[in-house]
């Protein structure tokens, strides 16, 4: 591969360096582009343009591949729980039995959210959208942990990773607890991070709740597949905030906002919406695509479709599956998932979506899974949150520790040229 890059212009040549990452993807680094040639390059959306380079994680989109720390979904998804995968994905090892016994432990030194955080629920209405309501909460953390974390001290950084992690959580099932009108509840630190989620959620001060070792092995899969997914949409929310050197709070508050849109993270609700709708008005699949591939018509397959993946997005395959095994364990049938599958197959041979390569993604399924475990659908993206929790510490690390400069985009001007002010009476 060479080594440089020559961009010629008007018969004059400029030379870019070029780089190679560890799985051989290559990039042109225009950095200096600006101060060679007084051009800039324009990208919008960022769909042939790195930000950053990254050791955390590794998608292929053409193959179908993606890898947490040069570990396989699969195997993670498979083999891992949730905060040992959230270790790796922060720390970029697998911890030590040891190391991973004193994460968690750290951790539930941070469950206990400060009680004044009440008052702030209190304020919004029972209607609010939980992830607007998180994303508040998220950045009100910052008013009780003002200190912004110094990334050089190591100490300091791993006490903000678990603060995080502790406190995120708790706060997400608070905004579902708010909508119904009930108590807000406790973390229990004898039990476990996945089992208190549910607790927090379901547990009712009336009567003792009892934990389903399916659901929670079910939702620790579906947080791992979660956990991280370089530079999307609201990943690079995260990193372009605290680029600024935002808080880490401040931070991943602004991800929560930009993974509620119904193009990102907001899609699983979207895509049970859809589901829905379809099985409401006569389970007609055919109808719903015919619409999707009307340009006239602004519906889109809520769930198909991705940025990266022009092949099956890994994670859907396994929660497809996830989500045959749990309904029949749970002996739950939903005649949406067969509304899916229907979607699915007819899709998969349509000329319009194979032209495009649009595939399931990671939001497809997802929601079925959720609404089996008893999940309510407004909540769907909070748990895509919270599974996306460790990746965007790790990318806020990573960036931090890089010394990334403060993200500033140029732009091309298509405005006015220079106009002279008019007063108003002779406008
Ligand atoms: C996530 O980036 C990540 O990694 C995100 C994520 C993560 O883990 O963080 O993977 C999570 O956000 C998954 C995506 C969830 N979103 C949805 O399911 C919403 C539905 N899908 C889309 O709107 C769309 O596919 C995107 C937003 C996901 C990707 O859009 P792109 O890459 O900008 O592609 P595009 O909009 O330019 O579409 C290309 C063509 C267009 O048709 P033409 O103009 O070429 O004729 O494909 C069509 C689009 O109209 N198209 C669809 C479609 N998705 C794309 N047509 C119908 N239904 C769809 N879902």
């Amino acid at each position: 591969m060479s080594k440089t890059a020559i961009l010629e212009v008007n018969s004059e040549k400029f030379e870019l360096p070029m780089v190679t990452g560890s799985e051989n993807e290559v990039a042109i680094d225009i950095s200096k582009l600006r101060d060679l040639s007084g051009m800039i390059t324009l990208d919008p959306g960022y769909k042939n343009s790195g930000s950053c380079t990254s050791e955390i994680t590794f998608l292929d989109g053409e193959l179908g591949i993606l890898r947490y720390r040069g570990y396989s979904i699969e195997d993670l998804a498979e083999k891992g729980h949730f905060l040992e995968v959230s270790y790796l994905v922060i720390f970029g090892e697998l911890p030590t039995a040891s190391q991973l016994e004193q994460f968690e432990k750290d951790i539930t030194r941070y469950t206990l959210v400060n009680e004044e955080m009440k008052s702030i629920i209190d304020g919004f209405p029972k209607t609010a959208h939980p992830m607007g309501v998180l994303s508040a909460l998220t950045s009100a953390l910052t008013a009780f942990n003002p200190r912004s974390v110094n990334v050089e001290n190591e100490k300091e950084m791993y006490e903000a990773v678990c603060k995080t992690m502790a406190k995120f959580m708790v706060i997400a099932t608070w905004t579902y607890r708010k909508s119904m009108g009930y108590p807000l509840n406790y973390y229990d630190n004898t039990k476990g991070y996945v089992e208190n989620f549910m607790r927090l959620m379901f547990e009712l001060p009336t009567e003792p709740y009892k934990q389903n070792p399916i659901v929670i092995n079910a939702l620790d899969k579906l947080f791992i597949l979660h956990a991280d997914h370089e530079q999307n949409c609201s990943t690079s929310t995260v990193r372009m905030v605290g680029s600024s050197h935002a808080g880490l709070f401040a931070s991943i508050s602004a991800g929560v906002s930009a993974l509620w849109g119904p193009l990102h993270g907001g899609a699983n609700q979207a895509v049970l919406e859809m589901l829905e709708e379809i099985h409401r008005t006569g389970g007609d699949a055919d109808k719903y695509l015919a619409k999707a591939k009307d340009k006239n018509d602004p519906f889109r397959l809520m769930g198909f479709g991705h940025r990266v993946y022009k092949n099956f997005d890994p994670r859907a395959k396994i929660i497809k599956k996830a989500a045959d095994e749990v309904l029949s364990t749970l002996g739950v049938n939903d005649p949406i998932l067969a509304i899916a599958k229907k979607l699915e197959e007819s899709a998969l041979v349509d000329e319009y979506f194979v032209s495009r390569q649009l595939y399931p993604n990671v939001d497809f399924y997802s929601g079925i899974i959720y609404r089996a475990l008893g999940i309510p659908t407004d909540m769907f993206t909070v748990m895509f949150a919270i599974g996306r929790l460790p990746g965007w510490i790790a990318q806020w690390k990573e960036m931090r520790e890089n010394k990334e400069p403060i993200g500033r985009p140029r732009q091309i001007y298509t405005g006015h040229p220079l106009r002279d002010f008019v007063t108003s009476e002779k406008r």
